[in-house]
């Protein structure tokens, strides 16, 4: 079993087999790297190039930091740390952060909330942490800043010597301020390879360090992704290929008018799995005034608060369901004497089964109110399942990007507010910037 695509209920199978020549082309450009952005298209071919030695050094790092640290900070933005906490969030306890003796994930480096810092500063008091500080520039704010702090606390709790083991930094092989630092200071490094890009890299240290120190096993999520390799490679027919299918169905219906493709799922875990694919495919597809906005919703919770515009609103969404077919746990649903609730009709059954009907009955109404529907279903969420949906999403997104005629792996527009802020900020070189934008301002 693998994960599966259902397309019926948002596009017709003519409309994606007409689909097949572009995607053929899409794969021959990704495959023989013909296409716009090939130099980065390391992540095409990871999963099994990633050697055993490489997870073996890997998970020793993050048995070292588990056996000696209660919280492990991980800093980083973006592509830097989104693919982590997605995979982390999905298979931690939902209440992980209540049980003790455990050692417990954090982040920083992802905003510049100063309230935020302080309390990230005032949990880490009087603890033992370690850190991870993953930049693949080496040169971004947000991190740099977050580093900055919580270096200098680590070596005021435990002295410059013991702080050197207990940080590990994730970042270029040569160039950038963490690399000239890491080296400066003696800390264990891990590379990111140049051809792989922030949001690409989850199945790289920037992914793999984290989740190992959140307790996982690393190994089956890169044998997931391995897998998905074969499935959704070069010589696969259109037909069997889930990620080529994907493409072709979201391409058609960007096409026939949709402009926002909603990820939603039906299990809270699945939060931050839909954070890392909206910037998966908002980063590489939302460019030359192009590309579908992707959004995401958590239901039922958000049925009750956007499912009013979904059913009834302007009409210029499609949806993708995240599905899991089978929970890790199993919860009957309780008979109760008095039955005030009226729900004794579901007495026995199980909890999923009422999610399973809420999720059927959502599909049904929204396709009634025009809202098209594509199902990505995940057999149970465990390491192996969660590698196999990261390499498909990341292939459909080259190929889909492709499709649409972008350059799916560069990010330009992302500089436009680090200009601003440093003009705001007075940076050391921005003079003539500063100038003009205050000038703009007054
Ligand atoms: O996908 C991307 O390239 C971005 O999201 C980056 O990952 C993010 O901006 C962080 O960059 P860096 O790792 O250089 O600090």
């Amino acid at each position: 079993m693998d994960i599966k695509i259902n397309y019926s209920k948002a596009v017709s199978q003519e409309t994606v087999m007409a689909y097949k020549q572009q995607i053929a082309e899409a794969q021959t450009m990704l495959h023989n790297g013909t296409g716009k952005g090939n130099d980065f298209l390391g992540w095409l071919n990871l999963p099994k190039e990633i050697t055993a030695e490489h997870l073996q050094d890997i998970q020793t790092t993050a048995q070292l930091l588990r056996q000696e640290c209660e919280v492990i900070v991980v800093i980083g933005i973006g592509g830097s740390y989104l693919g982590a906490k997605a995979v982390i969030d999905a298979l931690n306890n939902s209440f992980e952060w209540l049980q003790n003796g455990k050692t417990q994930i954090v982040y920083a480096g992802q905003n510049i909330g100063e309230d935020y810092l302080y309390e990230l500063q005032e949990l880490l008091k009087n603890k033992k942490f370690g850190i991870i500080s993953i930049s693949k520039s080496g040169t971004t704010t947000e991190p740099a800043l977050a580093f900055r702090l919580l270096k200098t606390q680590l070596e005021e709790q435990q002295g410059k010597a013991a702080a050197k083991d207990l940080i590990v930094c994730i970042t270029d092989k040569a160039r950038g301020a963490l690399r000239t630092l890491a080296t400066q200071e003696g800390y264990k490094t891990f590379v990111i390879e140049d051809n792989i890009g922030g949001r690409f890299s989850v199945l790289s240290p920037v992914g793999l360090l984290p989740i190992a120190c959140a307790g996982f096993d690393i190994t089956r999520l890169v044998e997931g992704a391995r897998r998905m390799q074969d499935v959704c490679g070069q010589s696969t027919p259109f037909e069997e290929n889930p990620a080529a299918l994907y493409a072709a169905a979201r391409n058609a219906l960007y096409t026939s008018g949709k402009k926002v493709e909603l990820l939603v799922n039906f299990h809270p875990k699945l939060h931050y799995m839909a954070e890392w694919w909206k910037q998966l495919y908002g980063e590489s597809e939302g460019k030359e005034n192009k590309g579908l906005f992707p959004a995401a919703a958590d239901f039922t919770t958000d049925l009750h608060s956007m499912g009013q515009y979904i059913q009834q609103g302007e009409r210029l969404m499609f949806e993708t369901v995240l599905s899991v077919a089978e929970p890790n746990h199993h919860v009957d649903f309780p008979y109760n004497e008095a039955n005030l609730d009226g729900l004794n009709f579901l007495a026995g059954k199980r909890i999923d089964h009422v999610n399973k009907m809420a999720e059927l009955g959502t599909m049904l109404a929204h396709v009634d109110g025009g809202v098209p529907n594509i199902k990505v279903e995940i057999p149970v969420l465990n390491e192996y399942y969660l590698g196999e949906l990261i390499y498909f999403f990341e292939k459909a997104c080259g190929i889909s990007g492709y499709i649409l005629g972008v350059n799916p792996f560069d990010q330009p527009g992302v500089e436009a507010y680090k200009k601003n802020m440093f003009a705001l900020l007075d940076k050391p070189g921005y003079e003539e910037a500063s100038k003009a934008i205050k000038a703009r301002l007054a």
